[in-house]
């Protein structure tokens, strides 16, 4: 292999461009070449990013000897095949979220991961927020006690993504806020307490705003405009109770749109100490010091290189040096979780993860 890692990016979208911006942050990387099936988006963005080669078919970007690694950065449903086709070509893989569109379809990503031999890692970006990373550290410092009660919360008044494109459809998202972004915070809860072991479910989603698309009020919509005649069969709000065996308890509430005050936060509660990381302040240890109620707000640098950190550690991973900072096997736990919260709303009732 080269000194640098030669990436090529599957899908030039707003996160593929993320990812190349990102990537330029990386001093062991170089991208190489791009893939979108959109071919004046293709030629704008090789301009925009200042990449020679262009595929418009990904097969045959997986078939260039030059590329040593891909980001897969394209709609969910075209997660597991390509990364499964990348995987089987030899090249490492970087996966955006959510993994796939089901915890069985990551198991096969992972057989190919591991037939391959190369390195699969997930777009859980969440953890490489420096924030989260002062929090994982106190978690370590064993400043929580014993962490026995998770809170997740991800409010957006009104937030579709691009209402009536393949963020709204299920054949290819998968699902809707649920799925588009609890997806982040289940993941950087499990990470920060370390409970990886989701055992029942109890939730419920529903789909409220979405549909009819024309009756939809907004002030901003990320991917929008809207399609008025495009599709909206996904849940926009979702909410339950996950056990992790006996001891511990998650409960969430995600919502593209409700009709309540945008607020996005995670807690954990443990009993030396709780800790919230919200998107708007910074994190607060609520806990006691010499026998006194104290509450610690955490001061940190606020310098968020996130992406580039985490392609970074991809980089890293790649030439051996260094271990990837969210793995296949979490995947599937997060996709294994996802699949009972929509079975449990399914079947109104408890069910094992
Ligand atoms: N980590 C994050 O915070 C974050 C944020 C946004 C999106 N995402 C994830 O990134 C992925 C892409 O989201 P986006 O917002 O960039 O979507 P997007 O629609 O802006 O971009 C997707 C791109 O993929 C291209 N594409 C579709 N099928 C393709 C194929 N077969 N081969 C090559 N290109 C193909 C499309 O033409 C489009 O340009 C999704 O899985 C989404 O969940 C992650």
């Amino acid at each position: 292999m080269s000194e640098k890692v030669r990436v090529g990016i599957i899908g030039i979208g707003t996160i593929g461009s993320v990812h190349a911006n990102a990537y330029a942050k990386v001093d062991n990387v170089e991208v190489v070449a791009l893939c979108d099936i959109l071919p004046d988006r293709l030629a704008e963005k090789a301009k925009v990013h200042n990449v020679a080669k262009t595929y418009a078919d990904y097969n045959e970007l997986l078939a260039d000897p030059e590329i040593d690694a891909v980001s897969v950065c394209v709609p969910n449903n075209m997660h597991a095949p390509i990364a499964i086709a990348a995987l089987n070509a030899g090249k490492h893989v970087m996966l955006e979220k959510p993994m796939t569109l089901s915890a069985e379809l990551g198991k096969q990503i992972l057989a190919a991961r591991d037939k391959a031999g190369k390195q699969l890692q997930m777009g859980m970006v969440w953890r490489q927020k420096p924030q989260a990373r002062l929090v994982k550290e106190i978690v370590e410092n064993g400043r929580l006690g014993d962490v026995y009660q998770i809170r997740v919360r991800l409010i957006r008044r009104r937030g579709i993504p691009g209402l009536g494109g393949w963020f709204t459809t299920k054949a290819m998202s998968g699902g809707g806020g649920l799925i588009d972004i609890a997806v982040h915070f289940l993941d950087l809860v499990m990470w920060l307490s370390g409970k990886w072991n989701p055992t029942k479910v109890s939730a419920k989603t529903y789909s409220k705003f979405g549909s009819p698309i024309a009756d939809y009020h907004f002030v901003d919509m990320w991917a929008g405009p809207p399609k008025a005649d495009g599709t909206f069969d996904v849940d926009d709000y979702a909410t339950g109770m996950v056990r992790f065996g006996s001891e511990t308890t998650l409960t969430f509430e995600v919502a593209w749109a409700c009709n309540a005050q945008d607020e996005s936060y995670v807690e954990l509660l443990g009993t030396k100490g709780g800790v919230k990381i919200s998107l708007d302040s910074d994190p607060v240890l609520h806990t006691e010091i010499d026998n006194r109620i104290a509450d610690v707000t955490l001061k940190y640098n606020k310098k968020d290189e996130a992406f580039a950190d985490e392609l970074q550690k991809f980089a890293n991973a790649v030439q051996g040096k260094g271990v990837v900072p969210a793995t296949g096997e979490e995947g599937v736990v997060a996709m294994k979780l996802l699949d009972a919260i929509y079975k449990s709303s399914e079947l109104n009732c408890e069910v094992d993860v």
